[in-house]
Protein backbone atom coordinates (compact mmCIF):
# COMPACT_ATOMS: atom_id res chain seq x y z
CA UNK A 1 0.00 0.00 0.00
CA UNK A 2 1.48 2.90 -1.15
CA UNK A 3 1.04 6.55 1.39
CA UNK A 4 0.15 9.63 -1.51
CA UNK A 5 1.51 12.82 -0.51
CA UNK A 6 -0.31 15.72 -2.77
CA UNK A 7 1.73 16.52 -5.80
CA UNK A 8 3.66 20.13 -4.82
CA UNK A 9 3.80 20.93 -8.16
CA UNK A 10 5.77 23.77 -9.03
CA UNK A 11 3.53 26.45 -9.58
CA UNK A 12 5.36 28.43 -12.20
CA UNK A 13 5.25 26.36 -14.93
CA UNK A 14 4.26 27.20 -18.44
CA UNK A 15 2.85 25.48 -21.37
CA UNK A 16 3.07 25.18 -25.02
CA UNK A 17 2.03 23.50 -28.47
CA UNK A 18 4.50 21.47 -30.12
CA UNK A 19 5.11 18.78 -31.82
CA UNK A 20 1.14 18.28 -31.80
CA UNK A 21 0.74 18.28 -28.04
CA UNK A 22 0.93 20.81 -25.45
CA UNK A 23 4.09 20.38 -23.51
CA UNK A 24 4.33 21.76 -19.45
CA UNK A 25 8.04 22.90 -18.64
CA UNK A 26 9.69 25.08 -16.01
CA UNK A 27 11.61 27.64 -17.31
CA UNK A 28 13.50 30.13 -14.46
CA UNK A 29 16.76 31.85 -14.09
CA UNK A 30 19.05 33.85 -16.98
CA UNK A 31 22.79 32.97 -17.78
CA UNK A 32 24.09 29.84 -19.47
CA UNK A 33 20.73 27.15 -19.83
CA UNK A 34 20.72 24.00 -17.91
CA UNK A 35 18.32 21.35 -19.21
CA UNK A 36 17.02 18.84 -17.14
CA UNK A 37 15.28 15.91 -18.13
CA UNK A 38 13.38 13.49 -15.85
CA UNK A 39 13.42 9.77 -16.28
CA UNK A 40 10.51 7.07 -16.07
CA UNK A 41 7.64 7.55 -15.34
CA UNK A 42 8.17 11.01 -13.25
CA UNK A 43 8.49 14.39 -14.29
CA UNK A 44 9.78 17.50 -13.74
CA UNK A 45 9.18 17.92 -10.39
CA UNK A 46 11.86 15.50 -9.06
CA UNK A 47 14.68 18.62 -10.76
CA UNK A 48 13.27 21.08 -7.70
CA UNK A 49 16.63 20.66 -5.97
CA UNK A 50 18.48 21.29 -8.83
CA UNK A 51 16.28 24.34 -9.92
CA UNK A 52 15.90 25.97 -6.89
CA UNK A 53 19.74 25.76 -6.37
CA UNK A 54 20.51 26.65 -9.99
CA UNK A 55 18.19 29.30 -11.00
CA UNK A 56 20.50 32.18 -9.01
CA UNK A 57 23.10 31.42 -11.31
CA UNK A 58 21.82 29.78 -14.56
CA UNK A 59 18.66 29.67 -16.81
CA UNK A 60 17.06 26.33 -15.53
CA UNK A 61 14.82 24.81 -17.84
CA UNK A 62 12.59 21.35 -17.00
CA UNK A 63 10.23 19.99 -20.06
CA UNK A 64 7.97 17.04 -18.41
CA UNK A 65 7.79 14.40 -21.62
CA UNK A 66 4.83 13.92 -23.23
CA UNK A 67 2.39 12.11 -20.88
CA UNK A 68 4.13 13.13 -17.95
CA UNK A 69 3.38 15.73 -15.21
CA UNK A 70 1.03 18.32 -16.50
CA UNK A 71 2.46 17.59 -20.71
CA UNK A 72 -1.03 16.37 -22.23
CA UNK A 73 -0.96 12.92 -21.79
CA UNK A 74 -1.49 11.63 -25.60
CA UNK A 75 -1.26 8.54 -26.85
CA UNK A 76 1.94 6.92 -28.79
CA UNK A 77 4.06 5.45 -30.01
CA UNK A 78 6.40 7.05 -28.73
CA UNK A 79 10.27 6.67 -29.16
CA UNK A 80 14.04 8.28 -27.29
CA UNK A 81 13.92 10.13 -30.81
CA UNK A 82 10.56 11.81 -30.48
CA UNK A 83 11.56 12.82 -26.87
CA UNK A 84 14.77 14.20 -28.40
CA UNK A 85 12.83 16.37 -30.80
CA UNK A 86 10.32 17.48 -28.33
CA UNK A 87 13.11 19.03 -26.15
CA UNK A 88 14.72 20.44 -29.58
CA UNK A 89 11.10 22.04 -30.37
CA UNK A 90 10.78 23.43 -26.83
CA UNK A 91 14.24 24.82 -26.74
CA UNK A 92 13.24 26.66 -30.56
CA UNK A 93 10.56 27.98 -28.67
CA UNK A 94 11.75 29.56 -26.23
CA UNK A 95 14.98 31.07 -28.02
CA UNK A 96 17.72 29.47 -27.11
CA UNK A 97 20.72 30.67 -29.01
CA UNK A 98 23.63 29.87 -26.40
CA UNK A 99 24.87 26.60 -26.03
CA UNK A 100 23.30 24.33 -23.11
CA UNK A 101 24.49 21.85 -20.60
CA UNK A 102 21.88 18.60 -21.31
CA UNK A 103 20.95 16.52 -18.08
CA UNK A 104 19.29 13.13 -17.98
CA UNK A 105 18.02 11.09 -15.63
CA UNK A 106 18.25 7.41 -16.25
CA UNK A 107 15.30 7.54 -19.28
CA UNK A 108 16.38 11.14 -19.28
CA UNK A 109 19.89 9.70 -19.96
CA UNK A 110 18.75 7.80 -22.60
CA UNK A 111 17.25 10.66 -24.53
CA UNK A 112 20.49 12.69 -24.01
CA UNK A 113 22.31 9.98 -26.10
CA UNK A 114 19.66 10.51 -28.78
CA UNK A 115 20.02 14.67 -28.08
CA UNK A 116 23.98 14.47 -28.97
CA UNK A 117 23.51 12.57 -31.72
CA UNK A 118 20.82 14.39 -33.36
CA UNK A 119 22.00 17.81 -32.26
CA UNK A 120 25.71 17.87 -31.15
CA UNK A 121 26.23 21.68 -31.36
CA UNK A 122 23.89 22.85 -29.75
CA UNK A 123 25.55 21.28 -26.38
CA UNK A 124 28.55 22.65 -24.00
CA UNK A 125 28.41 19.73 -21.92
CA UNK A 126 25.83 16.86 -20.38
CA UNK A 127 25.19 15.38 -17.62
CA UNK A 128 24.45 11.60 -17.64
CA UNK A 129 22.43 10.51 -14.01
CA UNK A 130 21.71 7.56 -12.94
CA UNK A 131 22.01 5.94 -16.60
CA UNK A 132 24.05 3.77 -18.62
CA UNK A 133 24.20 3.55 -22.61
CA UNK A 134 23.31 -0.34 -23.75
CA UNK A 135 19.99 -1.14 -25.07
CA UNK A 136 17.34 -3.26 -23.71
CA UNK A 137 18.32 -7.29 -23.61
CA UNK A 138 15.61 -9.34 -25.27
CA UNK A 139 14.42 -10.32 -21.57
CA UNK A 140 13.46 -6.89 -21.19
CA UNK A 141 11.82 -5.77 -23.91
CA UNK A 142 9.19 -8.83 -22.77
CA UNK A 143 9.04 -7.34 -19.51
CA UNK A 144 8.56 -3.96 -21.14
CA UNK A 145 5.54 -5.53 -23.14
CA UNK A 146 4.29 -7.02 -20.07
CA UNK A 147 4.29 -3.55 -17.70
CA UNK A 148 2.65 -2.18 -20.79
CA UNK A 149 -0.14 -4.17 -20.93
CA UNK A 150 -0.87 -4.42 -17.15
CA UNK A 151 -0.93 -0.63 -17.44
CA UNK A 152 -3.26 -0.89 -19.68
CA UNK A 153 -5.43 -3.56 -18.07
CA UNK A 154 -4.96 -2.06 -14.27
CA UNK A 155 -3.65 1.57 -14.78
CA UNK A 156 -0.27 3.02 -13.38
CA UNK A 157 -0.81 2.62 -9.44
CA UNK A 158 0.32 -1.62 -9.35
CA UNK A 159 3.57 -0.33 -11.22
CA UNK A 160 3.85 2.57 -9.21
CA UNK A 161 3.64 0.63 -6.22
CA UNK A 162 6.43 -2.39 -7.45
CA UNK A 163 8.49 0.61 -8.55
CA UNK A 164 8.78 2.84 -5.77
CA UNK A 165 11.01 0.50 -3.76
CA UNK A 166 13.51 0.20 -6.37
CA UNK A 167 14.13 4.10 -6.97
CA UNK A 168 15.59 5.08 -3.11
CA UNK A 169 18.23 4.16 -1.44
CA UNK A 170 17.35 2.11 1.93
CA UNK A 171 18.88 4.63 4.03
CA UNK A 172 16.31 6.78 1.96
CA UNK A 173 13.22 4.86 2.37
CA UNK A 174 13.85 4.61 5.84
CA UNK A 175 15.08 7.89 6.65
CA UNK A 176 12.69 10.18 4.38
CA UNK A 177 9.13 9.48 4.37
CA UNK A 178 8.33 12.99 2.64
CA UNK A 179 10.74 12.14 -0.60
CA UNK A 180 8.86 8.65 -0.05
CA UNK A 181 5.30 10.13 -0.37
CA UNK A 182 6.18 12.83 -2.73
CA UNK A 183 8.16 10.26 -5.28
CA UNK A 184 4.70 7.94 -4.80
CA UNK A 185 2.98 11.26 -5.49
CA UNK A 186 4.38 11.74 -8.47
CA UNK A 187 4.68 8.27 -10.04
CA UNK A 188 0.87 7.64 -9.62
CA UNK A 189 0.34 11.15 -11.59
CA UNK A 190 1.90 9.95 -14.42
CA UNK A 191 -0.95 9.44 -17.46
CA UNK A 192 -1.34 5.33 -18.54
CA UNK A 193 -0.78 7.22 -22.56
CA UNK A 194 2.80 8.42 -21.01
CA UNK A 195 3.76 5.04 -19.04
CA UNK A 196 3.03 3.23 -21.84
CA UNK A 197 4.53 5.28 -24.15
CA UNK A 198 7.85 5.04 -22.72
CA UNK A 199 8.00 1.63 -22.12
CA UNK A 200 7.73 1.37 -25.74
CA UNK A 201 10.35 4.05 -26.03
CA UNK A 202 12.58 2.64 -23.60
CA UNK A 203 12.32 -0.93 -24.77
CA UNK A 204 12.68 0.23 -28.85
CA UNK A 205 16.15 2.76 -27.86
CA UNK A 206 18.99 1.74 -29.41
CA UNK A 207 22.15 1.01 -28.09
CA UNK A 208 23.96 4.35 -27.56
CA UNK A 209 27.78 2.53 -26.14
CA UNK A 210 29.17 2.92 -29.58
CA UNK A 211 28.24 6.49 -29.39
CA UNK A 212 30.37 7.05 -26.18
CA UNK A 213 33.78 7.33 -27.76
CA UNK A 214 31.95 10.09 -30.44
CA UNK A 215 30.55 12.21 -27.61
CA UNK A 216 33.71 14.94 -27.58
CA UNK A 217 32.06 17.01 -24.65
CA UNK A 218 32.94 17.09 -21.04
CA UNK A 219 30.49 14.60 -19.68
CA UNK A 220 30.25 14.13 -15.97
CA UNK A 221 28.81 10.77 -14.66
CA UNK A 222 26.78 11.04 -11.44
CA UNK A 223 25.17 7.88 -9.88
CA UNK A 224 24.00 6.77 -6.33
CA UNK A 225 26.24 3.57 -4.65
CA UNK A 226 23.17 2.06 -3.91
CA UNK A 227 20.90 2.47 -7.41
CA UNK A 228 18.84 -0.55 -7.70
CA UNK A 229 17.53 -0.34 -11.13
CA UNK A 230 20.74 0.83 -12.64
CA UNK A 231 24.19 -0.85 -10.80
CA UNK A 232 26.71 1.50 -9.89
CA UNK A 233 29.34 -0.31 -12.00
CA UNK A 234 27.43 -0.19 -14.81
CA UNK A 235 27.99 4.13 -14.71
CA UNK A 236 31.85 3.18 -14.30
CA UNK A 237 31.86 1.08 -17.30
CA UNK A 238 30.06 3.87 -19.18
CA UNK A 239 32.32 6.93 -17.74
CA UNK A 240 35.17 4.97 -18.68
CA UNK A 241 34.20 4.44 -22.75
CA UNK A 242 33.81 8.31 -23.06
CA UNK A 243 36.74 10.19 -23.72
CA UNK A 244 36.03 13.59 -21.33
CA UNK A 245 34.59 12.04 -18.27
CA UNK A 246 34.73 12.58 -15.02
CA UNK A 247 32.29 10.04 -12.48
CA UNK A 248 31.44 11.26 -9.17
CA UNK A 249 29.29 8.08 -6.80
CA UNK A 250 27.14 9.84 -4.00
CA UNK A 251 27.19 7.54 -1.09
CA UNK A 252 23.50 6.32 0.69
CA UNK A 253 21.86 7.24 -2.69
CA UNK A 254 19.54 5.40 -5.06
CA UNK A 255 17.95 5.44 -8.45
CA UNK A 256 16.88 9.58 -7.49
CA UNK A 257 20.25 10.57 -6.18
CA UNK A 258 19.37 14.36 -7.24
CA UNK A 259 16.32 14.28 -4.93
CA UNK A 260 18.09 11.90 -2.02
CA UNK A 261 21.06 14.09 -1.67
CA UNK A 262 20.37 17.43 -3.17
CA UNK A 263 23.12 19.17 -1.09
CA UNK A 264 25.75 16.43 -2.38
CA UNK A 265 24.31 16.25 -6.29
CA UNK A 266 23.98 20.39 -6.40
CA UNK A 267 27.79 20.52 -4.93
CA UNK A 268 29.51 18.47 -7.49
CA UNK A 269 27.10 19.89 -10.47
CA UNK A 270 28.61 22.84 -9.78
CA UNK A 271 31.89 21.60 -9.50
CA UNK A 272 31.47 20.09 -12.97
CA UNK A 273 29.47 23.25 -14.54
CA UNK A 274 33.20 25.41 -13.24
CA UNK A 275 35.11 23.73 -15.56
CA UNK A 276 33.20 24.27 -18.47
C1 LIG B 1 14.04 5.22 -15.43
O1 LIG B 1 14.27 5.38 -14.23
O2 LIG B 1 13.97 6.17 -16.22
C2 LIG B 1 13.78 3.81 -15.92
O3 LIG B 1 13.45 3.00 -14.85
C3 LIG B 1 14.95 3.25 -16.64
C4 LIG B 1 14.68 1.90 -17.24
O4 LIG B 1 13.68 1.26 -16.88
O5 LIG B 1 15.47 1.47 -18.09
Amino acid sequence: MIIRAEIPYLEDFMKTEINGFEMAYTDTGSGTPLVFIHGFPLNRQIWQPQMEAFKETHRVIAPDLRGHGDSQPIPGPYSVSLFARDVEALLDHLGIERKIVLCGLSMGGYICFEYFRKYPERLAGLVLTATWAEADTPEKRAGRDQSASNVLKNGVAPLAEGMLPLLLSPQTEQSNPAIVAEVAGILNGTSVEGTVGALQAMRDRPDSTPTLAEINLPVFVIHGADDRIIPFQEAEKMAAQIPQSKLVKIQNAGHLLNMEKPAEFNAAFKDFLETL
